[in-house]
């Protein structure tokens, strides 16, 4: 198998297969985004305790790519910390981005640069991690909920 099929693979197990599906009724915090050319969209709610993440659940429709991500995730942050969660956004961010390449660990997530070959695509994969530092961002603010995003571009 090669290594674009792989990563095929992965990303139509997570599509398939969503995991933390659903919301966290009472949540710390939440954020969303919305992008009407297309329309999908996805919600992100994030339980916090001693500054980690001990549960998230993503609800969304939309694309394999944009909910296959968010799948990824939630199972990449869990249980990690605020700190950490938000450098791994950046990095899966700055990977899709063709920014640098993916670190040693990134796991599934390494699936996902396969959608750096198309461009177009590359807005589906990253709607999940701008979702969730708007959710961190809101939680340190105090917030609780964002606003949901409408994204164009
Ligand atoms: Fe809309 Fe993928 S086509 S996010």
């Amino acid at each position: 198998m090669s290594l674009d099929e792989l990563y095929r693979e992965i990303i139509l197990d997570h599509y398939k297969n969503p995991r933390n599906r659903g919301r966290i009724e009472n949540p710390s915090a939440t954020a969303g985004a919305y992008n009407p050319l297309c329309g999908d969209e996805v919600d992100i709610y994030l339980t916090v305790a001693d500054d980690r993440i001990t549960d998230i659940r993503f609800e969304g429709r939309g694309c394999s790519i944009s909910q296959s991500s968010a799948s990824m995730l939630t199972e990449a942050v869990k249980n990690r910390t605020l700190a950490e969660a938000e450098a791994l956004a950046d990095e899966v961010r700055g990977m899709l981005l063709g920014e640098r390449d993916p670190g040693p660990d990134l796991g599934d997530l390494e699936a996902l640069q396969g959608v750096r070959k198309f461009p177009v695509r590359i807005k589906c994969a990253i709607l999940s991690w701008n979702t969730l530092k708007d959710a961190l961002a809101s939680y340190r603010a105090g917030v609780g909920r964002g606003e949901v995003k409408v994204v164009t571009d």
